[in-house]
Protein backbone atom coordinates (compact mmCIF):
# COMPACT_ATOMS: atom_id res chain seq x y z
CA UNK A 1 0.00 0.00 0.00
CA UNK A 2 1.48 3.07 -1.01
CA UNK A 3 1.92 6.00 1.61
CA UNK A 4 0.07 9.26 0.37
CA UNK A 5 0.77 12.06 2.98
CA UNK A 6 0.52 15.60 2.99
CA UNK A 7 -0.46 16.18 6.28
CA UNK A 8 1.20 16.25 9.82
CA UNK A 9 4.02 13.08 9.54
CA UNK A 10 2.72 10.34 11.65
CA UNK A 11 4.34 10.54 15.26
CA UNK A 12 7.56 9.33 15.52
CA UNK A 13 7.92 7.83 19.06
CA UNK A 14 3.95 6.48 18.19
CA UNK A 15 0.86 7.30 19.67
CA UNK A 16 1.12 7.09 23.84
CA UNK A 17 -1.39 4.49 25.10
CA UNK A 18 -2.29 2.85 21.83
CA UNK A 19 -3.47 -1.05 22.61
CA UNK A 20 -1.12 -0.55 25.29
CA UNK A 21 -1.85 -2.84 28.56
CA UNK A 22 -4.17 -0.16 30.08
CA UNK A 23 -5.77 1.09 26.81
CA UNK A 24 -9.06 -1.04 27.22
CA UNK A 25 -9.58 -0.08 30.76
CA UNK A 26 -9.05 3.37 29.97
CA UNK A 27 -8.31 4.54 26.40
CA UNK A 28 -9.61 8.56 26.67
CA UNK A 29 -6.18 9.62 27.50
CA UNK A 30 -5.20 8.37 24.38
CA UNK A 31 -7.89 9.76 22.41
CA UNK A 32 -7.46 12.70 23.67
CA UNK A 33 -3.97 12.80 22.35
CA UNK A 34 -4.65 11.73 19.03
CA UNK A 35 -7.49 14.56 18.60
CA UNK A 36 -5.00 16.92 19.09
CA UNK A 37 -2.15 15.47 17.63
CA UNK A 38 -2.79 12.78 15.19
CA UNK A 39 -6.28 13.39 14.51
CA UNK A 40 -6.46 11.04 11.26
CA UNK A 41 -3.72 8.85 11.88
CA UNK A 42 -2.26 5.77 10.18
CA UNK A 43 -2.06 2.85 13.02
CA UNK A 44 -1.28 -0.89 13.07
CA UNK A 45 -3.76 -2.74 14.43
CA UNK A 46 -2.73 -5.06 17.05
CA UNK A 47 -3.91 -7.79 13.92
CA UNK A 48 -1.34 -6.53 12.15
CA UNK A 49 -3.75 -4.53 9.70
CA UNK A 50 -3.11 -1.11 8.79
CA UNK A 51 -5.61 0.84 9.08
CA UNK A 52 -6.70 5.16 9.75
CA UNK A 53 -7.92 5.98 12.80
CA UNK A 54 -10.65 9.15 12.87
CA UNK A 55 -10.61 10.62 16.22
CA UNK A 56 -12.72 14.69 15.72
CA UNK A 57 -16.05 14.73 15.92
CA UNK A 58 -16.01 16.66 12.85
CA UNK A 59 -13.80 13.99 10.82
CA UNK A 60 -15.48 11.93 12.38
CA UNK A 61 -19.42 12.61 11.63
CA UNK A 62 -18.11 13.56 7.98
CA UNK A 63 -16.33 10.19 7.33
CA UNK A 64 -19.75 8.21 8.77
CA UNK A 65 -21.91 10.47 5.95
CA UNK A 66 -19.17 10.18 2.76
CA UNK A 67 -20.26 7.57 -0.02
CA UNK A 68 -16.48 7.27 -0.80
CA UNK A 69 -16.13 5.34 2.08
CA UNK A 70 -17.63 1.92 1.36
CA UNK A 71 -18.36 -1.33 3.49
CA UNK A 72 -17.09 -3.43 0.14
CA UNK A 73 -13.71 -3.86 0.44
CA UNK A 74 -13.35 -5.08 -2.97
CA UNK A 75 -15.35 -2.36 -4.32
CA UNK A 76 -11.34 -0.64 -5.19
CA UNK A 77 -9.69 -3.77 -5.89
CA UNK A 78 -9.92 -7.34 -5.23
CA UNK A 79 -10.67 -9.29 -2.27
CA UNK A 80 -7.59 -7.01 -0.34
CA UNK A 81 -9.15 -6.47 3.17
CA UNK A 82 -11.50 -9.02 2.88
CA UNK A 83 -10.49 -10.36 6.55
CA UNK A 84 -12.13 -6.53 7.45
CA UNK A 85 -15.36 -7.34 7.00
CA UNK A 86 -17.69 -6.91 9.92
CA UNK A 87 -16.55 -10.02 11.47
CA UNK A 88 -19.35 -12.62 12.51
CA UNK A 89 -17.06 -15.35 13.39
CA UNK A 90 -17.86 -18.92 11.67
CA UNK A 91 -20.44 -16.46 9.35
CA UNK A 92 -18.22 -17.63 6.11
CA UNK A 93 -20.01 -20.32 3.77
CA UNK A 94 -23.18 -20.13 6.00
CA UNK A 95 -25.03 -17.87 3.87
CA UNK A 96 -25.07 -14.60 6.91
CA UNK A 97 -22.44 -12.33 5.14
CA UNK A 98 -25.07 -10.27 2.86
CA UNK A 99 -26.03 -8.00 5.81
CA UNK A 100 -26.69 -4.07 6.16
CA UNK A 101 -23.86 -3.59 8.12
CA UNK A 102 -21.57 -5.04 4.96
CA UNK A 103 -23.14 -4.02 2.17
CA UNK A 104 -23.63 -0.31 0.09
CA UNK A 105 -26.38 1.16 -1.84
CA UNK A 106 -28.38 0.21 -3.73
CA UNK A 107 -27.99 -3.12 -1.71
CA UNK A 108 -28.16 -1.49 1.52
CA UNK A 109 -30.99 0.48 0.73
CA UNK A 110 -33.20 -2.10 -0.75
CA UNK A 111 -32.88 -4.36 2.69
CA UNK A 112 -32.82 -1.13 4.93
CA UNK A 113 -36.23 -0.45 3.17
CA UNK A 114 -37.43 -3.83 3.83
CA UNK A 115 -36.13 -4.43 7.36
CA UNK A 116 -37.40 -0.77 8.38
CA UNK A 117 -41.19 -2.01 7.08
CA UNK A 118 -40.87 -4.91 9.84
CA UNK A 119 -39.09 -3.16 12.50
CA UNK A 120 -40.81 -0.18 13.32
CA UNK A 121 -40.81 2.37 16.24
CA UNK A 122 -44.30 1.63 16.71
CA UNK A 123 -43.45 -2.03 17.01
CA UNK A 124 -40.78 -1.08 19.66
CA UNK A 125 -43.35 1.16 21.80
CA UNK A 126 -45.73 -2.26 21.73
CA UNK A 127 -43.00 -4.26 23.43
CA UNK A 128 -42.21 -1.75 25.72
CA UNK A 129 -44.50 -3.64 28.75
CA UNK A 130 -42.62 -6.49 27.71
CA UNK A 131 -39.15 -5.67 28.21
CA UNK A 132 -40.35 -4.49 31.82
CA UNK A 133 -41.65 -7.66 32.71
CA UNK A 134 -38.33 -9.10 31.69
CA UNK A 135 -36.56 -6.87 33.55
CA UNK A 136 -38.54 -7.04 36.42
CA UNK A 137 -38.41 -10.77 36.31
CA UNK A 138 -34.86 -10.88 36.06
CA UNK A 139 -34.16 -8.64 39.31
CA UNK A 140 -36.40 -10.74 41.05
CA UNK A 141 -33.68 -13.04 40.72
CA UNK A 142 -31.85 -11.68 43.18
CA UNK A 143 -32.95 -8.73 44.71
CA UNK A 144 -33.55 -10.81 48.31
CA UNK A 145 -30.12 -11.54 47.86
CA UNK A 146 -28.12 -8.36 48.45
CA UNK A 147 -25.28 -9.01 46.24
CA UNK A 148 -25.25 -9.98 42.34
CA UNK A 149 -23.33 -9.65 39.27
CA UNK A 150 -25.12 -7.33 37.10
CA UNK A 151 -23.52 -8.65 33.73
CA UNK A 152 -24.14 -12.51 34.37
CA UNK A 153 -27.63 -11.86 35.82
CA UNK A 154 -28.68 -8.95 34.85
CA UNK A 155 -27.50 -7.19 31.43
CA UNK A 156 -26.38 -10.19 29.49
CA UNK A 157 -29.71 -12.17 29.69
CA UNK A 158 -31.93 -9.06 29.25
CA UNK A 159 -31.28 -8.18 25.75
CA UNK A 160 -31.11 -12.35 24.73
CA UNK A 161 -34.79 -12.98 26.34
CA UNK A 162 -35.76 -9.09 24.72
CA UNK A 163 -34.56 -9.52 20.92
CA UNK A 164 -35.85 -13.45 20.93
CA UNK A 165 -39.52 -12.55 21.98
CA UNK A 166 -39.41 -9.63 19.33
CA UNK A 167 -38.50 -12.38 16.51
CA UNK A 168 -40.70 -14.67 17.90
CA UNK A 169 -38.30 -17.76 19.14
CA UNK A 170 -40.51 -19.26 21.28
CA UNK A 171 -39.92 -19.39 25.00
CA UNK A 172 -39.05 -22.75 25.23
CA UNK A 173 -36.01 -22.40 22.86
CA UNK A 174 -34.88 -19.09 24.06
CA UNK A 175 -32.34 -20.90 26.63
CA UNK A 176 -30.54 -22.03 23.42
CA UNK A 177 -30.19 -18.61 22.68
CA UNK A 178 -28.67 -17.66 25.91
CA UNK A 179 -26.15 -20.42 25.73
CA UNK A 180 -25.35 -19.65 22.42
CA UNK A 181 -25.53 -16.14 23.36
CA UNK A 182 -22.88 -16.86 26.09
CA UNK A 183 -20.35 -18.53 24.25
CA UNK A 184 -20.46 -15.83 21.58
CA UNK A 185 -19.28 -13.48 24.34
CA UNK A 186 -17.25 -15.66 26.88
CA UNK A 187 -15.38 -17.35 24.34
CA UNK A 188 -14.29 -13.77 22.08
CA UNK A 189 -10.84 -14.56 20.78
CA UNK A 190 -11.44 -18.51 20.51
CA UNK A 191 -13.04 -18.38 17.28
CA UNK A 192 -13.85 -22.14 17.47
CA UNK A 193 -16.53 -21.75 19.98
CA UNK A 194 -17.57 -18.55 18.42
CA UNK A 195 -17.90 -20.32 15.22
CA UNK A 196 -19.93 -23.68 16.46
CA UNK A 197 -22.23 -20.97 18.34
CA UNK A 198 -23.43 -19.06 15.44
CA UNK A 199 -23.91 -22.11 13.28
CA UNK A 200 -26.10 -23.47 15.78
CA UNK A 201 -27.77 -19.98 15.46
CA UNK A 202 -27.78 -19.97 12.09
CA UNK A 203 -29.39 -23.42 11.64
CA UNK A 204 -32.30 -22.55 14.03
CA UNK A 205 -33.22 -19.40 12.79
CA UNK A 206 -33.63 -21.08 9.07
CA UNK A 207 -35.48 -23.78 10.20
CA UNK A 208 -37.85 -21.49 12.54
CA UNK A 209 -38.14 -18.67 9.09
CA UNK A 210 -39.45 -21.53 7.35
CA UNK A 211 -42.02 -22.16 10.10
CA UNK A 212 -43.16 -18.76 10.44
CA UNK A 213 -43.63 -18.95 6.63
CA UNK A 214 -45.94 -21.57 6.82
CA UNK A 215 -47.77 -20.54 10.02
CA UNK A 216 -46.81 -16.46 10.50
CA UNK A 217 -47.49 -14.40 13.86
CA UNK A 218 -47.24 -10.85 14.75
CA UNK A 219 -44.15 -11.20 15.36
CA UNK A 220 -40.45 -9.76 14.02
CA UNK A 221 -39.97 -12.50 12.14
CA UNK A 222 -43.45 -13.13 10.63
CA UNK A 223 -43.08 -9.25 9.21
CA UNK A 224 -39.58 -9.64 7.75
CA UNK A 225 -41.00 -12.49 5.54
CA UNK A 226 -44.21 -10.14 4.86
CA UNK A 227 -42.21 -6.75 4.27
CA UNK A 228 -42.62 -6.43 0.74
CA UNK A 229 -40.75 -3.12 -1.96
CA UNK A 230 -42.21 -3.06 -5.06
CA UNK A 231 -42.88 -6.45 -5.48
CA UNK A 232 -39.57 -7.62 -3.86
CA UNK A 233 -39.61 -9.62 -0.58
CA UNK A 234 -36.51 -10.83 1.02
CA UNK A 235 -35.58 -14.33 0.49
CA UNK A 236 -35.22 -16.94 3.28
CA UNK A 237 -31.82 -16.97 3.23
CA UNK A 238 -31.87 -12.85 3.90
CA UNK A 239 -34.48 -12.84 6.31
CA UNK A 240 -31.66 -15.47 8.25
CA UNK A 241 -29.21 -12.91 7.51
CA UNK A 242 -31.16 -9.91 8.88
CA UNK A 243 -32.90 -11.68 12.02
CA UNK A 244 -29.18 -12.97 12.74
CA UNK A 245 -27.68 -9.43 12.26
CA UNK A 246 -30.39 -7.89 14.15
CA UNK A 247 -29.33 -10.69 17.32
CA UNK A 248 -25.48 -9.88 16.77
CA UNK A 249 -25.83 -6.48 16.19
CA UNK A 250 -28.55 -5.90 18.98
CA UNK A 251 -26.75 -8.17 22.06
CA UNK A 252 -22.85 -7.34 23.10
CA UNK A 253 -23.80 -3.62 22.54
CA UNK A 254 -26.96 -3.78 24.87
CA UNK A 255 -24.70 -5.78 27.75
CA UNK A 256 -22.64 -2.86 27.21
CA UNK A 257 -24.44 -0.01 27.63
CA UNK A 258 -26.54 -1.42 30.83
CA UNK A 259 -23.19 -2.67 31.88
CA UNK A 260 -20.95 0.23 31.46
CA UNK A 261 -23.89 2.75 31.89
CA UNK A 262 -24.74 1.46 35.64
CA UNK A 263 -20.51 1.24 36.08
CA UNK A 264 -20.63 5.09 35.28
CA UNK A 265 -23.08 5.73 37.67
CA UNK A 266 -21.73 4.01 40.38
CA UNK A 267 -18.72 5.88 40.06
CA UNK A 268 -20.63 8.86 40.04
CA UNK A 269 -22.01 9.49 43.18
CA UNK A 270 -23.97 12.85 42.85
CA UNK A 271 -25.00 12.24 39.54
CA UNK A 272 -26.63 8.69 40.43
CA UNK A 273 -28.79 10.72 43.43
CA UNK A 274 -30.08 13.13 40.60
CA UNK A 275 -31.14 10.58 38.85
CA UNK A 276 -32.83 8.35 41.88
CA UNK A 277 -34.48 11.37 43.42
CA UNK A 278 -36.31 12.27 40.06
CA UNK A 279 -37.26 8.45 40.08
CA UNK A 280 -38.33 7.87 43.42
CA UNK A 281 -40.27 11.17 42.85
CA UNK A 282 -41.96 9.48 40.14
CA UNK A 283 -40.03 11.29 37.51
CA UNK A 284 -38.99 9.79 34.61
CA UNK A 285 -37.95 12.72 32.08
CA UNK A 286 -34.20 12.59 33.34
CA UNK A 287 -33.55 9.09 32.21
CA UNK A 288 -33.93 10.04 28.13
CA UNK A 289 -30.89 12.52 28.62
CA UNK A 290 -29.25 10.02 31.39
CA UNK A 291 -29.11 7.12 28.51
CA UNK A 292 -27.76 9.66 25.99
CA UNK A 293 -25.20 10.78 28.19
CA UNK A 294 -23.95 7.53 29.33
CA UNK A 295 -23.61 6.50 25.76
CA UNK A 296 -21.61 9.47 24.84
CA UNK A 297 -19.09 9.41 27.86
CA UNK A 298 -18.33 5.49 28.27
CA UNK A 299 -20.44 3.68 25.21
CA UNK A 300 -20.28 0.14 24.05
CA UNK A 301 -19.09 0.95 20.30
CA UNK A 302 -15.46 1.77 20.44
CA UNK A 303 -15.01 2.10 16.54
CA UNK A 304 -17.65 1.95 13.66
CA UNK A 305 -17.71 -1.30 11.55
CA UNK A 306 -15.40 -1.16 8.64
CA UNK A 307 -14.79 1.13 5.80
CA UNK A 308 -12.85 1.28 2.61
CA UNK A 309 -12.10 4.39 0.27
CA UNK A 310 -12.98 3.48 -3.03
CA UNK A 311 -11.16 6.38 -4.66
CA UNK A 312 -8.23 8.93 -3.03
CA UNK A 313 -9.54 11.33 -0.84
CA UNK A 314 -8.93 13.75 1.86
CA UNK A 315 -9.94 13.63 5.43
CA UNK A 316 -9.07 15.97 8.17
CA UNK A 317 -6.11 17.13 5.89
CA UNK A 318 -4.61 13.84 5.31
CA UNK A 319 -4.69 11.61 1.92
CA UNK A 320 -6.22 8.42 2.15
CA UNK A 321 -5.09 6.03 -0.51
CA UNK A 322 -8.03 4.02 -2.67
CA UNK A 323 -8.66 0.58 -1.10
CA UNK A 324 -7.26 1.51 2.88
CA UNK A 325 -9.17 1.20 5.28
CA UNK A 326 -10.82 3.66 7.94
CA UNK A 327 -12.06 3.10 11.24
CA UNK A 328 -13.94 6.27 13.01
CA UNK A 329 -13.60 5.85 16.58
CA UNK A 330 -16.48 7.01 17.97
CA UNK A 331 -15.81 6.94 21.31
CA UNK A 332 -13.10 9.57 21.05
CA UNK A 333 -15.49 11.64 18.75
CA UNK A 334 -17.88 11.49 21.39
CA UNK A 335 -15.18 13.48 24.15
CA UNK A 336 -14.05 15.67 21.53
CA UNK A 337 -14.16 19.71 23.59
CA UNK A 338 -14.65 20.90 20.07
CA UNK A 339 -18.11 19.87 20.10
CA UNK A 340 -19.09 19.19 23.60
CA UNK A 341 -18.52 21.58 26.40
CA UNK A 342 -16.79 19.62 29.39
CA UNK A 343 -16.39 16.40 27.62
CA UNK A 344 -15.08 14.46 30.20
CA UNK A 345 -17.48 15.60 32.36
CA UNK A 346 -20.57 13.08 32.94
CA UNK A 347 -23.71 15.56 32.96
CA UNK A 348 -27.13 13.46 32.83
CA UNK A 349 -28.99 16.67 32.12
CA UNK A 350 -27.00 17.33 29.32
CA UNK A 351 -29.56 18.22 26.58
CA UNK A 352 -26.81 19.59 23.72
CA UNK A 353 -25.89 16.10 22.80
CA UNK A 354 -25.41 14.92 19.27
CA UNK A 355 -23.33 12.12 20.23
CA UNK A 356 -21.80 9.35 17.12
CA UNK A 357 -22.75 6.35 20.04
CA UNK A 358 -25.49 4.98 17.58
CA UNK A 359 -23.30 6.04 14.10
CA UNK A 360 -24.59 8.68 11.91
CA UNK A 361 -25.80 8.41 8.12
CA UNK A 362 -26.99 5.13 6.24
CA UNK A 363 -25.87 2.78 8.58
CA UNK A 364 -27.37 4.58 12.12
CA UNK A 365 -28.06 2.20 13.98
CA UNK A 366 -31.43 0.45 13.54
CA UNK A 367 -32.22 -0.74 16.79
CA UNK A 368 -31.69 2.18 18.55
CA UNK A 369 -35.37 2.84 19.52
CA UNK A 370 -34.79 -0.61 20.92
CA UNK A 371 -31.33 -0.37 22.81
CA UNK A 372 -33.10 3.24 23.88
CA UNK A 373 -36.14 1.35 25.53
CA UNK A 374 -34.04 -1.56 27.10
CA UNK A 375 -31.85 1.15 28.68
CA UNK A 376 -34.37 3.20 30.09
CA UNK A 377 -36.06 0.58 31.39
CA UNK A 378 -33.26 -1.10 33.03
CA UNK A 379 -32.11 1.28 34.93
CA UNK A 380 -35.59 2.77 36.31
CA UNK A 381 -36.28 -1.08 37.45
CA UNK A 382 -32.63 -1.18 38.89
CA UNK A 383 -32.51 2.02 40.57
CA UNK A 384 -36.16 2.14 41.85
CA UNK A 385 -35.86 -1.33 43.44
CA UNK A 386 -32.26 -1.43 44.20
CA UNK A 387 -32.22 2.15 45.54
CA UNK A 388 -28.67 1.68 47.62
CA UNK A 389 -26.93 -0.22 45.04
CA UNK A 390 -22.94 0.65 45.15
CA UNK A 391 -20.14 -1.48 44.26
CA UNK A 392 -18.65 -4.19 47.04
CA UNK A 393 -16.28 -2.41 49.48
CA UNK A 394 -13.56 -5.27 48.70
CA UNK A 395 -14.59 -5.12 44.57
CA UNK A 396 -11.07 -5.99 42.60
CA UNK A 397 -10.51 -3.74 39.66
CA UNK A 398 -13.28 -3.80 37.30
CA UNK A 399 -11.69 -6.69 33.87
CA UNK A 400 -12.42 -5.12 30.59
CA UNK A 401 -13.87 -7.66 27.37
CA UNK A 402 -12.19 -5.18 24.53
CA UNK A 403 -12.37 -6.38 21.23
CA UNK A 404 -11.48 -3.75 18.55
CA UNK A 405 -15.04 -2.55 17.94
CA UNK A 406 -16.57 -3.19 21.28
CA UNK A 407 -15.66 -2.70 25.24
CA UNK A 408 -17.62 -3.40 27.87
CA UNK A 409 -17.16 -5.27 31.68
CA UNK A 410 -16.47 -8.66 31.91
CA UNK A 411 -18.39 -8.39 35.78
CA UNK A 412 -20.08 -6.04 37.80
CA UNK A 413 -20.18 -7.15 41.58
CA UNK A 414 -22.94 -5.02 43.65
CA UNK A 415 -24.29 -4.90 47.05
CA UNK A 416 -27.37 -3.79 48.15
CA UNK A 417 -30.00 -4.26 50.65
CA UNK A 418 -32.28 -7.39 49.87
CA UNK A 419 -35.97 -6.32 49.42
C1 LIG B 1 -25.75 -0.27 13.39
C2 LIG B 1 -24.57 1.03 17.91
C3 LIG B 1 -28.17 -1.68 19.69
C4 LIG B 1 -29.14 -3.25 15.23
C5 LIG B 1 -25.13 0.32 14.46
C6 LIG B 1 -24.03 1.25 14.37
C7 LIG B 1 -23.69 1.60 15.64
C8 LIG B 1 -24.58 0.90 16.53
C9 LIG B 1 -22.57 2.53 16.06
C10 LIG B 1 -23.37 1.76 13.09
C11 LIG B 1 -22.13 1.01 12.75
C12 LIG B 1 -21.43 1.57 11.54
O1 LIG B 1 -21.82 2.58 10.96
O2 LIG B 1 -20.41 0.96 11.17
C13 LIG B 1 -25.46 0.41 18.77
C14 LIG B 1 -25.48 0.61 20.20
C15 LIG B 1 -26.49 -0.15 20.69
C16 LIG B 1 -27.10 -0.84 19.58
C17 LIG B 1 -24.54 1.53 20.97
C18 LIG B 1 -26.96 -0.37 22.10
C19 LIG B 1 -26.70 0.35 23.05
C20 LIG B 1 -28.79 -2.30 18.63
C21 LIG B 1 -29.94 -3.17 18.74
C22 LIG B 1 -30.19 -3.62 17.48
C23 LIG B 1 -29.21 -3.04 16.59
C24 LIG B 1 -30.71 -3.47 20.03
C25 LIG B 1 -31.25 -4.54 16.97
C26 LIG B 1 -32.04 -5.26 17.65
C27 LIG B 1 -28.29 -2.59 14.37
C28 LIG B 1 -28.26 -2.84 12.94
C29 LIG B 1 -27.28 -1.99 12.41
C30 LIG B 1 -26.73 -1.23 13.52
C31 LIG B 1 -29.13 -3.83 12.17
C32 LIG B 1 -26.87 -1.87 10.95
C33 LIG B 1 -27.66 -0.80 10.29
C34 LIG B 1 -27.22 -0.55 8.86
O3 LIG B 1 -26.10 -0.91 8.48
O4 LIG B 1 -28.05 0.00 8.12
N1 LIG B 1 -25.46 0.14 15.80
N2 LIG B 1 -26.43 -0.48 18.43
N3 LIG B 1 -28.37 -2.23 17.32
N4 LIG B 1 -27.37 -1.62 14.69
FE1 LIG B 1 -26.99 -0.96 16.55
Amino acid sequence: MAETVDGPPPPAAGVPGLFGPGFVADPYPTYAWLRAHAPVHRATLPSGVEAWLVTRYRDARAALADPRLSKNPSRHSADRHASGRVGIPGERGAGLMTHLLNIDPPDHTRLRRLVSQAFTPRRVAAFEPRVRELTERLVDGFAGRGSADLIDEFAFPLPIYAICDLLGVPAEDQEDFRSWAGMMLHTSGKRGGVGRAVKRMRAYLAELIHRKRLEPGDDLISGLIRASDHGEQLTEDEAAAMAFILLFAGFETTVNLIGNGVHTLLGHPAQLALLQEGLAAGDDRLLATAVEELLRYDGPVELATWRFATEPLTLGGRSVGAGEPVLVVLAAADRDPERFDGPDTLDLTRSDNPHLGYGHGIHYCLGAPLARSEARTALAVLLRRLPDLRRPGDAPEPRWRGGLIMRGLRSLPVEFTPE
